[in-house]
């Protein structure tokens, strides 16, 4: 095939900014790569510790690399145009999975003016696009609330299943929030449950949890979400200090019951290689002694309270009141849940189950595939 030298030039200009090693691992061959799947059928000690690029050549839609010692390299142009794109200096450069802070849209209570956002379920299952927005919304705020879920026990697993799976726990494939009469956990009673993030003594913990209202007729029991990300931020800004301090102190949690013995010991911050958020722990009920120096725990003690102060802070929450029907789905490594007193009349029943985020975010692109396809 005939192509103008010109193409070839830029082509050959494009490709000399990857090293001949990387080229070589990502060659598209069928030799290199099971069609059926695109997997790669090689590993790194297989290949050349010192390739060299001989020359390059287009064909139609693709870069030809001749390479020494010999191996004739394929690559699709539009792939190589999407990862040039997407690197470090090209125009949308922005590494990482979408877990931490820089794939998330920060907030305060005054982003929502018109109160949380909400979609009808029915309208979540009849229509792709509109669930397509309702996931995308857990992956970027954190959290989405569904109304008219019908008011039905169990329900809460079906829900989960519409983007991933239940992740079962001590507590059951479901669990109900409610007053019992001995409650394994404060949840189980009409108590004020203060800002936190569930089951921090579990590793990994559950990244999702959904909560449906079944009832809520009791005096209080209105809920609250805090972004846990956007108070770290705030934390890292106004105090440098005690974030590294939080970033960098594994903490104790532990969950013991009659059946149970969770224990995970994790910052309240964890940060990811390049020093960006990815998740908060943060959970006074289950918290363990720490056992570190004198020092060190005068500095820890002054970095948790200052967080838990941003934490607490009243334009960080957004509050509103679950009715039935309502189910909320949101991030648990990211947003803090809370919830006021109530009578305790038994007039407040919530169902809840937890899942996890990488079936949330896989569901998601799954369906942006078929919606703009
Ligand atoms: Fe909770």
């Amino acid at each position: 095939m005939n192509v103008p030298l010109t193409e070839v030039r830029d082509l050959s200009g494009r490709l000399a900014r990857w090293p001949a090693i990387w080229l070589r691992d990502n060659c598209h061959c069928v030799d290199c790569r099971d069609p059926r799947n695109d997997q790669k059928l090689f590993g790194i000690t297989d290949l050349p510790r010192d390739p060299s690029v001989l020359g390059v050549t287009a064909d139609g839609g693709r870069a030809i690399v001749e390479f020494d010692p010999p191996h004739r390299g394929e690559y699709p142009l539009d792939w190589l145009a999407a990862l040039e794109a997407g690197r470090d200096g090209g125009p949308g450069a922005r590494r990482g999975d979408d877990r931490t802070e820089a794939g998330k849209r920060l907030w305060r209570a005054a982003d929502f003016a018109g109160g949380a956002p909400s979609t009808r379920w029915a309208d979540y299952l009849a229509d792709p696009a509109v669930r397509l927005r309702c996931l995308a919304s857990v992956r970027e705020l954190g959290f989405a609330l569904l109304r008219e879920v019908p008011v039905v026990e169990g329900t809460v697993v079906e829900v989960a299943e519409t983007f991933g799976y239940v992740r079962r726990t001590n507590y059951g494939e479901i669990f109900d929030v409610r007053v019992v009469a001995e409650p394994n956990n404060l949840a189980f009673t009409s108590q004020v449950i203060t800002p936190h993030t569930d089951n921090p003594y579990r590793d990994p913990v559950p990244t999702i949890q959904l909560l449906h209202c079944l009832a809520n007729a009791a005096e209080g029991g209105d809920s609250g979400l805090v972004d846990g990300f956007a108070a770290a931020a705030l934390l890292r800004e106004e105090a440098p200090e005690a974030f590294a301090v939080l970033a960098g102190t594994p903490v104790p949690f532990q969950f013991v019951d009659a059946a149970t013995v969770l224990r995970a010991e994790r910052p309240l911050i964890g940060v990811d290689p390049l020093g960006r958020i990815r998740e908060v722990r943060f959970n006074n009920r289950s918290m363990q002694p720490l056992a570190l120096s004198s020092a060190e725990l005068v500095e820890f003690y002054a970095a948790y309270r200052r967080f838990a102060e941003v934490l607490e802070r009243p334009e960080l929450r957004l509050e509103f009141r679950l009715a039935p029907g309502d189910c909320l789905v949101f991030d648990n490594v990211r947003l803090l849940h809370a919830r006021s007193a109530y009578s305790d009349s038994g007039g407040r029943h919530l169902q809840g189950c937890y899942a996890d985020l990488d079936s949330l975010y896989s569901a998601e692109a799954a369906l942006r595939r078929r919606v703009t396809a």
